[in-house]
């Protein structure tokens, strides 16, 4: 029997109609405000390589893929690495991209999983049990979503990035405090990834560490980024005392693939026994991660806080034109390379992106079901190898399109 059963057509009939029908698209070709590589720390290009020092001017087709793999410099030859990490696929990179990783991010231990999407339903599902309470912002990431969707704890949304919100929340749930035997777990990002702002970190981790309740990070966003060395937004405040757990990811400013939890070794040891999607799965090929350990050495290095300063550099000329052109209001007030603009439609979110990328700029309209409906929005990623007249001109575009639609 082929074909899609009929209540499954409908819903995609229904997606159309709505205007949020998804597809996988080709190469684009254009100006780079969609990826994640806020470094160019991806290589896509010779130029973009971090050893090549130079500052990468990204090329287009955005997307094309490299070249054919080859040994080259590459040291392991496997492509594979045969098995789970439990089984054959434990390769001794492993420990020392998880030591590397701890010294990096200033964490008694780190677990690597095969992606941060892995991490977060792999943490999040083991940890909360059954008498136990999460309580988690409105817009965290799908990945911290399904994890708890799979764990058999109570959860709780708060509104984004509020304190207040969230005591109230825990005052309503636990009006006579935590029970006996139960623990409270606390889930968040330090840099949001459609919107791009983040919480008040010393208010939450000071009103975890009062009330005896546990902290859960998601940095997918901040490192690389934020911190001198890139180390994240925790480590650069130097509060990593006081979070229970840290998911670090390896796609987007390190510009590789993978991820890790970053927690004592206590915790990391209970992952290994309990945490599904680290057991039952193939462990990465040894060369994902050497060249995760690569990136690693340029991050913290010359070449990691040269291009840092660049994307800084970007980002506040972008947030000084946006105000010239009265664009401000429209967008969050994040400082960081995730710059959302507010559309609030479906269907306008799309269309703008469209003329956007018409005129050679790639910038993501955000929908519905990934962000709520009336918050579709327009999510321009800055990098460190933007141009300033890149910048200029896709703010002054996105000016006029708006002016023509009112
Ligand atoms: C906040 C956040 N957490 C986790 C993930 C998942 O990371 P990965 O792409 O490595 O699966 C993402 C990716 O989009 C993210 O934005």
């Amino acid at each position: 029997m082929t074909g899609l059963p009929e209540k499954l057509r409908e819903k995609m009939v229904a997606r159309e109609r709505e205007g949020n029908l998804r597809t996988l698209r080709g190469p684009r070709y254009g100006v780079d405000f969609y990826s994640n590589d806020y470094l160019g720390f991806s290589g896509k290009t010779a130029a973009d390589s971090p050893e090549s020092g130079a500052e990468p001017t990204r090329q287009t087709p955005q997307g094309t893929p490299g070249d054919a793999p080859s040994d080259s410099g590459a040291g392991f030859t496997a492509h594979g690495s045969g098995g789970s990490r439990l089984i054959s696929g434990n390769h001794p990179l492993y420990a020392e991209l998880e030591n590397t990783l701890c010294r990096a991010h200033r964490a008694d231990a780190a677990l690597v999983y095969n992606s941060g999407y892995d991490a977060n339903i792999g943490l999040l599902s083991a940890v909360p049990q059954r008498t136990d309470y999460v309580f988690y912002d409105q817009s965290v990431h799908a990945s911290i979503r399904d994890g708890l969707g799979l764990c058999p704890a109570r959860s709780y949304s708060f509104d984004h990035n509020s304190l207040e919100s969230l005591t109230r929340r825990v005052a309503t749930v636990l009006p006579d405090g935590i029970p006996p035997g139960s623990e409270v777990y606390v889930v968040t990002e330090t840099v949001f990834s459609m919107e791009g702002d983040g919480p008040d970190l010393a208010g939450i981790t000071a009103y975890c560490r009062a009330n005896g309740f546990r902290l859960i990070l998601d940095e997918a966003h901040a490192v690389g980024v934020l911190g001198k060395h890139g180390e994240g937004a925790v480590a650069a405040a130097g509060l990593e005392d006081l979070v229970f757990a840290r998911v670090v990811t390896f796609g987007k400013a390190v510009g590789r693939h993978g991820a890790a939890v970053l927690c004592d070794s206590e915790l990391r040891e209970y992952l290994v026994n309990f945490s599904r999607s680290l057991i039952y799965t193939t462990a990465l090929p040894p060369r994902t991660l050497e060249s995760i350990l690569e990136a690693y050495a340029h991050l913290s290095g010359d070449t990691g806080i040269h291009r840092r300063e660049r994307l800084s550099e970007n980002i506040e000329y972008f947030r000084q034109q946006a105000r010239a052109l009265g664009l401000d209001q429209g967008f969050y007030t994040a400082g960081g390379p995730i710059q959302t603009y507010r559309v609030g439609d479906s269907l306008e979110a799309g269309q703008l992106a469209e003329r956007l990328q018409e005129k050679g700029y790639l910038v993501k309209a955000i929908r519905y079901p990934t962000v709520p409906m009336g918050s579709e929005c327009l999510r321009f990623c800055l990098h460190s190898y933007n141009s300033k007249d890149e910048i200029l001109s896709v703010l002054s575009i996105l000016s006029k399109e708006l002016k023509r639609e009112k």
